[in-house]
């Protein structure tokens, strides 16, 4: 019997109700199984733990996480209570950081009765590995001056190990994939950073020579993610454009409540992290129709990560299976419930 030991923080708004229902697949899923089984330990850490003990998570967080195989979060961010700059640089971002979570893997597909915005999207496939722990994401800079004078300084950070590590894995994956990778970038405009980044991308792209190598400037891939998504396989991408990038993705396959991530610590000294790319959604709060497919999808994703490659493909299928037949939250212009839509998933999971 396999045993997998995972975390799971809810975190904040819509968060609270997608981690439940998609631990419940999960669940089901072990037991459709039977060689497999979740231990779930749940932490309440959230903007509504912060304001109780001024902190997103306690001290030794990070250590009592370190224990665990996976990390299965919701998300982070009620800006009512605590501003956002606090709540995600002491939880999320904290996390994919001391936990070299490297990586983010984002996917962006055609999914069976889901409709594209696009009118003609063709048959996409595209993942988005975002570079994950530095970038524009930095915490190099400050203010300058007073008043009218103020100004504002961040610096972005870009380390050969780290744009090598993403580069590489883009190109890995690519291989067993369709063998073509896009680097994202604006070395027209940003001078440092992005030379920088089209170097690394020219001397890694050397070790692939059967993989197509292709860059394009962050503001023409966004359109062409709109225009031609179908031309692309995987994208490498800073972690600014990646971000951004991928709300497209999420938004070109109908909406961002389906879209799928990965926060990937590769060298294994430390748990990898499975959310997705959402946030709380504090408009939806509460109202049980927040879509589920978005953490349902990254269970899938968490289920590959751990070997289980061929569930996770069931998972899919179910998820399309339910999509498919109509189910669908009121962000697809449905009119199902996140428990209609969980059950469902359930019900077709029994089945296969
Ligand atoms: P958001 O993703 O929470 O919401 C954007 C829009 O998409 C909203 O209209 C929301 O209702 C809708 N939406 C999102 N997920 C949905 C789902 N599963 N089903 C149906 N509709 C869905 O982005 P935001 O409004 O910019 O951010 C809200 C809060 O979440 C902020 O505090 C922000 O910082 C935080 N945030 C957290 C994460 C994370 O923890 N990973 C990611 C993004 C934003
Ligand atoms: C995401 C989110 C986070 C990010 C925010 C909430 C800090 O947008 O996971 O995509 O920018 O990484
Ligand atoms: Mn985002």
């Amino acid at each position: 019997m396999k045993k997998l030991k995972i975390a799971s923080i809810p975190g904040d708004g819509i968060g609270k109700e997608v981690v439940p229902a998609s631990i419940d697949i999960l669940n089901a899923i072990a037991e459709v199984h039977g060689g497999l089984k979740f231990e779930f330990v749940e932490f309440p850490w959230s903007c509504e733990y912060y304001l109780e003990h001024g902190m997103m998570m306690p001290e030794d967080g990070l250590k009592r996480l370190s224990d665990f195989d996976g990390i299965f979060l919701g998300a982070v961010g009620n800006p009512k209570l605590v501003p956002d700059h606090i709540s995600l640089w002491g939880l999320l971002i904290k996390i994919r950081r001391e936990f070299e979570q490297s990586i983010n893997l984002r996917p962006a597909k055609v999914i069976k009765g889901i409709q594209s915005p696009l009118i003609n999207p063709k048959d996409f496939d595209i993942m988005v590995v975002r570079e994950n722990s530095e970038g524009e994401y930095s915490t190099v800079g400050g203010s300058i001056y007073q008043g009218e004078d103020e100004i504002a300084i961040q610096n972005a950070v870009f380390s050969r190990k780290a744009t090598e590590r993403a580069m590489r894995f883009a190109f890995d994956l690519s291989a067993k994939r369709n063998k073509h990778v896009t680097s994202a970038t604006k070395s027209n405009g940003i001078v440092y950073s992005m030379p920088f980044w089209d170097k690394v991308f020219m001397e890694v792209s050397k070790d692939y020579p059967e993989i197509k190598k292709e860059a394009q400037h962050i503001d023409a891939l966004a359109a062409f993610f709109v225009t031609q998504p179908s031309r692309f396989d995987v994208i490498v991408a800073s972690n600014l454009f990646g971000d951004i990038l991928t709300d497209i993705g999420a938004a070109i396959m109908g909406s961002i409540g389906i879209a799928p991530a990965a926060n990937i610590n590769v060298n294994g000294k430390y748990p990898s992290m499975f959310e997705p790319v959402h946030g709380s959604a504090p408009d939806i709060e509460g109202k049980g129709i927040a879509n589920p497919i978005g953490q349902i999808w990254t269970a899938k994703m968490m289920l590959d990560h751990f070997g289980e490659e061929e569930l996770g493909a069931k998972l899919l299928d179910c998820i399309e299976h339910v999509t498919g037949a109509g189910y669908l939250t009121p962000d697809l212009g449905g009119s199902s419930t996140t428990t209609d839509v969980t059950t469902s998933i359930i019900e077709q999971l029994k089945k296969i």
